[in-house]
């Protein structure tokens, strides 16, 4: 028996979730809207938003999964990667409870968590698999040999695709983050409309940089002929940018795909929400015969369920961390 309550606040949401022996009973995510204009997530305001919502959200969650904090068998947190001022609420509560109730305490990488996540339902993908993680801050294609046996095969260079959203949607004047409205105006524009420089990358490394300057150079021109150009575009725009890059994704994953012989293909992590590429991921899969594994829309963008199944899986190997624990911002693989 193992009930676990799991903490996630690495960077703009602050997220409490129960795993009641392998099953999500709560997963409760407060979404910080603060950042909303400021074009990107403000580290301080960050961290005293986390201070301000995590009782709150641990209290639904035990409420969500009617469990009493006396049932608790372990507590399980987001280690890394991430801000530090955020990591550091959801660690030092995570600590403070666990010391409170006597209880174990568990670490975990919130990248391996995103992957982990195809844990939570089914179908399960069998391992060893592909899994592409594409959130705000990485771009990566990990080859997973087994729960915590992951290696990354092709990572960017630069920016990540999540980045590439939200600096277009920038470019655009749409608010932080600018992902999802991306896809919304998307969904009524001409994914062929415009064509923008693709990264000549010849390994399984990713560059979506010089995507964003050709992007900016390229709307900076237009608005020369017609200021008005965004507004009269802009559905057209969205709907060239996301193929761009949902385009210069599935290329790298078909490669790896070929490259390692492996049919069990994944996604995880903020942009698995973009519909463009869960649609090219299942033609793609079609036609190369894949097994694709695409998580519920909750799971994708941060949260804490994530981090509960993979402290499940910690817990089943008696993997513990001591009270000398400190959450680090930039956090080995
Ligand atoms: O995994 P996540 O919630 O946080 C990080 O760990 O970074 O990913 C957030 C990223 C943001 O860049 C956001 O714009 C992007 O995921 N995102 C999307 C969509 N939903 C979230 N990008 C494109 N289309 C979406 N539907
Ligand atoms: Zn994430």
């Amino acid at each position: 028996m193992s009930v676990i309550l799991a903490i996630e606040s690495s960077c703009d949401e602050t997220s409490v979730a129960i795993c009641n022996n392998g099953k999500i009973t709560a997963n409760v995510i407060a979404n910080q809207t603060i950042h909303e204009n400021y074009g990107g997530v403000i580290p301080e305001l960050a961290s005293r938003v986390h201070q301000q919502n995590i009782v709150p959200v641990i209290q639904q969650a035990l409420t969500d999964a009617k469990v009493n904090k006396k049932e608790l068998n372990a507590i399980a947190f987001t280690r890394g990667p991430g801000l530090l001022g955020s990591l550091l609420v959801g660690v030092s509560f995570a600590k403070s409870f666990a010391l409170a109730l006597d209880l174990p305490l568990i670490s975990v990488n919130h990248m391996h968590a995103h992957i982990l996540a195809h844990f939570i339902d089914d179908p399960k993908p069998k391992f060893p698999f592909l899994c592409l993680t594409v959130s705000g801050g990485h771009t990566q294609i990990v080859l997973v040999k087994d729960y915590f046996n992951m290696e990354i095969v092709g990572e960017t260079l630069d920016d990540a695709a999540g980045e590439a959203f939200d600096k277009t949607a920038k470019i655009l004047g749409l608010p932080y983050p600018g992902g999802p409205l991306i896809d919304k105006h998307a969904k009524d524009g001409d994914p062929k409309a415009f064509k923008f420089a693709e990264p000549q990358i010849k390994d399984l490394n990713y560059s979506f940089s010089g995507l964003k300057t050709s992007i900016l150079y390229f709307i900076r021109a237009q608005e020369k002929e017609n200021p008005n150009f965004i507004a009269d575009h802009l559905n057209d725009i969205c709907a060239s940018v996301q193929h761009s890059i949902v385009y210069i994704l599935l290329n790298k994953l078909k490669k790896a795909a070929l490259q390692y012989g492996i049919k069990e293909i994944a996604i995880a992590g903020g942009v698995s929400a973009n519909s463009g590429l869960r649609l090219g991921l299942q033609s793609m899969a079609d036609q190369l015969n894949w097994n694709v594994y695409i998580p519920a829309f909750e799971y994708c963008t941060d949260n804490a369920a994530m981090i509960a199944i993979a402290g499940y899986h910690k817990y089943l190997n008696g993997d513990f961390v001591g009270q000398d624990v400190a959450p680090l911002s930039r956090m080995e693989f």
